[in-house]
């Protein structure tokens, strides 16, 4: 395998003034890579040359989706205003959105960001509960503010005392046991934990496909007996759709395939296509706090812009049937990985739903977890034009997530491709 035509020079220059400038939170997935432009489930380099795009989750429906691009031009030309107007735009999207989630799930806040909507939805789940507890897996990503970042256990090492976390949902760990009686009773452990420490529950907040733990979406229902343990407790069920919902896991909803109704959903990135959208989703009872004990507003979250954009990737969804298109490559996908593991031992399991994938690598001496094995076959797949990422909280796992609009073709390229770095990491490992 070589490197593509514009690694060298120029582009080491390019990521040295980017850190100048950006600093230090300005890292790359992996060997820096210019992208100037980007179409359906391609995007492209500085020197014309097309990658697969397998992880950006942002435009979930296809990068420069024309119908999302010419929704969000239209509106800005027209009128781009905050949710405190009465703005039929911003309406009639909550209703449509809301038409899909089941009662008593009636409300939308909306926000800018998966993060905002995390944020919020704790800090109602504070003010409903009284109480300051929170339950999450240990892999989690919530996102990136002050609150939203102690409730993630995959992106800081120290989580304050009243966020506790359990492992994630692996049928590995469970052993004999059904996977939804030892999640339970793990979510019971910290329960207890928790009222021990005086601070209660207030909050299980999961991601509904646990993508950044590693990919744990199977069997669907396991999540009910957890939910159980928490309403038990007097305490909320927030689900996570940042990652799980708008189709990615071969259903609208994660929490769907569970059988659940959570107290609150949060959403986010897929939500406009890439447009800055996020949101929560509530029952009437938990919204009554956000008059007085927790203020929100933010001029940017709900805006006309931002309901145009959300209501043609509702469109683009229905029309062009991409739930069930998610199911069906999903499936084929996973198939061929899991035929990839019969001649390459280093896959150790391959896990998903819909178009979220997770593949475990493991070193073929010892079996054990490899994530230099990972990091290298993240780098290896984008030297031959292939995005994808790394997850779980030892990024051993592969992560793959494509644009709901991959198709069969799509696929055979990615398997091709795949057998060939697998092929190069079992000589060098
Ligand atoms: C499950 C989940 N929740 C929340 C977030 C944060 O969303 P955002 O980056 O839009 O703030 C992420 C980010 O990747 C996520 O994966």
């Amino acid at each position: 395998m070589s490197l593509q035509p514009t690694d060298g020079p120029e582009i080491e220059q390019g990521q040295r003034g980017r850190r100048d400038r950006l600093g230090d939170a300005a890292f790359d997935y992996y060997m820096p890579l210019e992208l100037v432009r980007g179409e359906g489930v391609y995007l492209f380099d500085s020197a014309g040359q097309r990658y697969l795009d397998m992880y950006n989750n942002l435009p979930s429906v296809g990068h420069g989706h024309p119908e999302v691009v010419s929704a969000i031009a239209a509106q800005s030309a027209t009128l781009n205003t905050n949710s405190r107007y009465l703005n039929k735009t911003m309406e009639a999207y909550a209703a449509r959105l809301l038409r899909l989630f089941p009662a008593p799930l009636g409300n939308l806040v909306m926000t800018c960001s998966g993060s905002e909507a995390n944020d919020l939805a704790l800090r109602i789940a504070c003010a409903a509960t009284g109480r300051k507890g929170i339950i999450v897996t240990a892999g989690a990503c919530h996102g990136s503010t002050a609150a939203a970042i102690e409730v993630s256990p995959g992106l800081r090492e120290r989580l304050p005392a009243h966020v506790r976390a359990i492992p994630a949902p692996d049928q590995r760990l469970a052993g004999q046991t059904a996977l939804g009686s030892w999640f339970a009773a793990r979510v019971y452990e910290q329960v207890q934990a928790l009222r021990e420490a005086g601070f209660g529950l207030a909050a299980l907040v999961v991601d509904s496909a646990f993508a950044a733990d590693g990919v744990f979406t199977d069997p669907p229902g396991f999540l009910a007996e957890a939910v159980g343990v928490v309403r038990t407790a007097g305490g909320l069920f927030i689900a996570d759709e940042v990652m799980a919902g708008f189709g990615r896991t071969g259903a609208l909803w994660g929490f769907s395939r569970h059988g659940v109704v959570p107290d609150l959903v949060t959403l986010g990135k897929p939500m406009g296509n890439g447009y800055p959208t996020g949101g929560v989703v509530a029952q009437d009872q938990h919204l009554a706090c956000l008059e007085d004990a927790v203020f929100h507003f933010n001029p940017s979250g709900g805006t006309s812009v931002a309901a145009a954009a959300g209501m043609a990737v509702l469109d683009v969804i229905e029309n062009k049937n991409l739930v069930r298109n998610s199911v069906r490559v999903g499936q084929a996908l996973r198939k061929g990985l899991r035929r990839l593991a019969k001649s390459f031992p280093q896959i150790a399991a391959v896990r998903g739903a819909g178009l979220l994938t997770g593949v475990d690598l493991v070193a073929r001496a010892s079996g054990a977890p490899d994530a230099e094995m990972s990091r290298r076959a993240v780098n290896a797949l984008r030297q031959n034009f292939i995005l994808a990422g790394t997850a779980g909280p030892r990024r051993h796992a592969l992560q793959f997530r494509p644009p709901l609009t991959f198709a069969a073709d799509h696929v055979a390229q990615f398997l091709d491709i795949f057998a060939r770095v697998l092929a190069t990491l079992g000589q060098a490992g």
